[in-house]
């Protein structure tokens, strides 16, 4: 039978493939890690042709483990992580330097000029993002002015630029297809969140020739075959979308109102809004949930840079834990009048503060600190920054009267300790589901819509399942009185 689902989740620490049935019960899993190279302070890049071995590798390798021929596949979801640049030749199919990740900040001077220059608030009311490093655009100008003769060769139409997706359907159909989904646009900060398409405006700002761009196309479509050399058959490529937009379908958060928060490297929050944009008061981004059918959702996103990246940080940066997990342990037996804070600015701060130059800080550290306080404190931080977002969120818009729900997922959602802790800081209840790789979920739904498998967005859909609830048990006034230690600690470590 075809209809073996495959989704394919190019993250930035690792790459994974995900092999689900049509019910989309995931039954086969592959992953690689994927090497960081800090190649100067603030920068992060990643090497193409590892993505590109690592997912055809992982894709193969779900195929086999689930004991699945890829003419068995009715569908690839494709979903990455965004902002991601590269820059390749259409001749060749290589990239003509590597990746440069959505967490680079080379680019800080460049946006910092732009906004002297009062662009920011055209940026702004086009894009739904602010002028920040964070997204491709100015990622994209630094390669074309950098490297030799890059913008005369974009101009002739030799190059081809692209986010993670792009380029690994580029290479999955053989250099056939050079196109992206709406998600995957709207965070390059040269795409218009209403008209949905490049803007004239945007490219000349950041000098950006058209004939680098991809086409942009609906989450769901027939995005081509893969070469059949590849995995033994042609398999159609039939989803894509932004790992936190597919997060978002994969969280069944279809109706306005509804909000999911990821735990990965960073955190990102999406609230679904509905048809219509919301501009933030309260500088979160304004950002498409997705696009089915022609037709933009849209979302108010809340993005944090460092989330579990903090608790690698422990691990591999300072030694002090073997393994991420044990940090739920050392949280448990940690003394809890400490107020030991830890502000994990290590890039910056994202939404709602997005200041470049901030840099992390630990404070409240007494004799008496050891590795369970800060290893708390690294958890803890997890929330507050939820909270930060979550309040933001609530103030930017405000149609529905019922108490939110947080629908949790990503790798950290595993720690009991954390998920009570963000429960009782909100003041709200924490919904956690059985199946919390649930941006694959997305992308293999995607998949699976398009192929007719699985029904529309809306009541019918059946893949979110509830594994447990947490719901608040800190009395308020002691969430309250942690958070405000929160709020002066960040105070004191953003740079303006
Ligand atoms: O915007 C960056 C985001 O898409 C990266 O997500 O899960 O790879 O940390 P992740």
């Amino acid at each position: 039978m075809k209809d073996a689902l495959l989704a394919l989740d190019q993250g930035t620490t690792s790459t994974r493939a995900i092999l689900h049935d049509a019910a989309l019960v995931p039954r086969a899993t592959a992953q690689s890690p994927l090497e960081q190279h800090y190649p100067s302070p603030g920068w992060v890049e990643h090497e193409p042709e590892e993505i590109w071995r690592a997912s055809l590798g992982v894709l193969k390798d779900a195929l086999a483990q689930g004991g699945v021929a890829a003419a068995g596949v009715a569908g690839i979801g494709i979903t990455n992580q965004r902002e991601t640049t590269l820059l390749w030749d259409r001749a060749t199919g290589r990239a003509i330097h590597r990746a440069i990740v959505w967490q680079d900040r080379r680019t800080a001077a460049h946006c910092a000029r732009l906004v002297s220059a009062g662009a920011a608030a055209a940026i702004t009311g086009k894009t739904g993002l602010l002028c920040d490093p964070y997204f491709s655009a100015t990622k994209l100008a630094w390669l074309l002015d950098h490297l030799p003769g890059a913008r005369a060769a974009a101009e002739r139409g030799e190059l081809a630029f692209g986010t993670v997706d792009s380029f690994l359907l580029w290479r999955l159909t053989g250099g056939r297809v050079h196109a992206t989904d709406a998600t995957n646009a709207c965070r390059t900060m040269l795409y218009d969140i209403r008209r949905g398409d490049w803007d004239d405006d945007l490219l000349q700002l950041f000098r950006i020739p058209r004939a680098v761009l991809p086409r942009i196309m609906d989450c769901a479509a027939e995005f081509g075959t893969t070469d059949p050399a590849l995995l033994g058959a042609a398999v159609p490529i039939r989803g894509i979308a932004g790992d936190q937009h597919a997060a978002t379908l994969g969280q069944a958060c279809f109706a306005p109102g509804m909000v999911k928060s990821t735990y990965g490297t960073g955190c990102f929050a999406l609230l679904n809004t509905g048809d219509a944009p919301v501009a933030s008061r309260n500088r979160l981004l304004t950002t498409l949930a997705w696009q089915l059918g022609g037709k933009r959702t849209y979302a108010l996103e809340g993005a944090i840079f460092i989330a579990g990246a903090a608790v690698q940080w422990l691990r591999d940066g300072l030694k002090l834990i073997a393994d991420a997990a044990e940090t739920g342990t050392l949280a448990r037996q940690a003394d809890a009048a400490q107020n030991v804070v830890f502000v994990p600015a290590f890039v910056g701060l994202g939404a709602p503060h997005w200041d470049a130059e901030a840099r992390g800080a630990i404070f409240g550290l007494t004799r008496g600190t050891g590795p369970a306080e800060i290893a708390r404190a690294a958890l803890e931080a997890v929330a507050f920054q939820t909270r930060d977002l979550i309040e933001a969120m609530e103030a930017d818009w405000s149609a529905s009267g019922a108490q939110r729900v947080l629908r949790v997922d990503g790798g950290m959602v595993a720690s009991d300790w954390t998920m009570q802790f963000l429960s009782d800081l909100l003041g709200a209840p924490v919904d956690r589901p059985v199946v919390q790789e649930t941006t694959a979920l997305g992308a293999a739904y995607l998949a699976g819509l398009q192929a007719g498998l699985l029904p529309p967005p809306g009541p019918s859909v059946a893949h979110w399942r509830l594994e447990r609830r947490f719901t608040p048990r800190m009395p308020r006034e002691e969430a309250d009185r942690r958070y405000a230690l929160w709020k002066d600690a960040v105070r004191r470590v953003l740079s303006g």
